[in-house]
């Protein structure tokens, strides 16, 4: 029998990895620069987190947890967010103790059980960020332009900004009356799903991918129209800033985002280039969800990135090649496998990328596989050569070669290759 990959996993190989690394190194500077500090949650938590945290009517808790019992026979999900895992964290270890503004991210790998397309998959990984205690709408902007500002930095400009007020639970009411006898007058165009959603939780009948569905949505009636004065004049300010910085965004008053946790701003980051998966980052502010998970009424804001997606995008230009090594050892015979073994430890104990394979394969093969690695030098070394007590050293450029005393060989070379950097 031969294994693969479950379904929607799938392997990150090596060639690809050095693009993953770029993306979550760039993260970790412009993160750092806006004063985001990097938090781990784990990848398992209590299936009540998720279920209550992002809402029981949603695609998310009704279809698409992996969930596990344990031995006591308590659910377990392997997390489809970071949100809920990061907003636990945050109340259980009363970080707000020393500051009530949090300002954390996390990057890591997230589970749903989803049908699997191109940019779709089942497990993803999302880079996310949070603030925590600070009602503001200059949070809000702030976190779309630290999004917008990594984004630019790897390259990715071709992008729409959405943006959408939810409003609070307050004008939430209003709303969601208008929004359920709207629903009522077109209840034989919807799907079994959103007939019982427009009951319990009509705003994530605009979630369904239902086509008759999304035809209903199409016109129905505007949160937008209904929000109260303090949430329209925070939304005015979210823009305002977004404005004075000169970040383009689309007011889109269908965008509710999957999750019922928001509140007042969502947005989401879409592209063009990737099918019907074309969101590259959604978010928004949740200032009810800590209190709803038992901490304290602080409020929150945040986002995630889909990295699958942004690793999509980055074009091939901008993906990192395998780096080269310093140095390939093309050795012939035990004796010089063994002292090359040596010398290779030594330089690499210092830092230089150090290349050689063992088994004694012909000068040719090797020669060439250096050539391949694109190795700048070669130090050859078989019999002939250690009963000379001198190796040969050859610039794979200038085609030129020294012989190289193999007494004090390690200080040679370290000298060599320093110059060449
Ligand atoms: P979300 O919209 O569910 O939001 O996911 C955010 C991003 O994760 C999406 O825009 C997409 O790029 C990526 N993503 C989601 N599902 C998949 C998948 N199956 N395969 C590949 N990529 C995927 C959240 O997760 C919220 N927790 C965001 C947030 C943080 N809101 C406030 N704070």
């Amino acid at each position: 029998m031969e294994f693969t990959a479950i379904k929607g996993f799938k392997d990150i190989l090596p060639d690809d990895v050095a693009t993953w690394q770029a993306l979550e190194a760039g993260t970790r500077r412009v993160f750092g620069a806006f004063g985001f500090r990097e938090i781990r949650p784990p990848l398992m938590e209590r299936t009540e987190l998720f279920s209550r945290g992002i809402g029981q009517e949603t695609d998310i808790v009704s279809k698409e947890m992996y969930t596990l019992k344990d031995s006591k026979g308590r659910g377990m999900t392997l997390r489809p967010e970071a949100t809920a895992s990061v907003a636990r964290a945050y109340i259980q270890n009363r970080l707000y103790q020393k500051n009530p503004v949090q300002k954390l991210f996390t990057i890591g790998p997230m589970f749903r059980h989803e049908r699997p397309q191109k940019g779709r998959f089942r497990q993803f990984h999302q880079i996310n960020a949070e603030i925590f205690g600070d009602p503001g709408p200059q949070a809000d902007a702030e976190i779309i332009v630290m999004a917008m500002t990594l984004l630019g930095q790897m390259g990715l400009t071709e992008l729409t900004l959405n943006l959408n007020s939810l409003g609070c639970p307050d004008c939430r009411v209003a709303f969601r009356r208008e929004l359920q006898s709207y629903l009522e007058s077109r209840r034989d165009a919807l799907c079994a799903d959103c007939r019982r959603r427009s009951e319990t939780n009509p705003l994530r009948v605009f979630d369904c991918k239902v086509e008759t569905c999304r035809e209903v949505v199409e016109t129905a009636p505007s949160i937008l129209d209904f929000i109260c004065g303090p949430c329209r004049a925070h939304f005015e300010t979210v823009k305002s800033y977004l404005n004075g910085v000169n970040t383009p965004y689309l007011i889109n008053h269908k965008l509710v985002r999957g999750l019922d946790y928001y509140t007042r701003t969502t947005f989401e980051i879409q592209t063009e280039k990737l099918g019907a998966q074309n969101a590259v980052v959604g978010g928004g502010r949740y200032d009810g969800l800590v209190k709803l998970l038992g901490g304290p009424d602080h409020a929150g804001t945040g986002f995630a990135m889909g990295m699958e997606r942004l690793v999509a995008l980055l074009d091939e230009s901008r993906k990192r090649p395998v780096p080269a090594p310093d140095l390939f050892m093309a050795v012939l015979g035990e004796d010089a496998e063994q002292k090359a073994f040596n010398w290779a430890l030594d330089l690499r104990r210092q830092g230089f990328g150090v290349q050689l394979e063992y088994g004694s394969r012909g000068l040719k093969a090797q020669m060439k596989r250096a050539h391949r690695v694109g190795s700048p030098k070669v130090l050859i070394v078989g019999e002939e050569e250690l009963r000379k007590g001198s190796g040969i050293l050859r610039d794979m450029t200038t085609k030129q070669q020294q012989d190289i005393p193999l007494e004090n060989l390690v200080n040679e070379l370290t000298n060599i290759l320093s110059d060449h950097e």
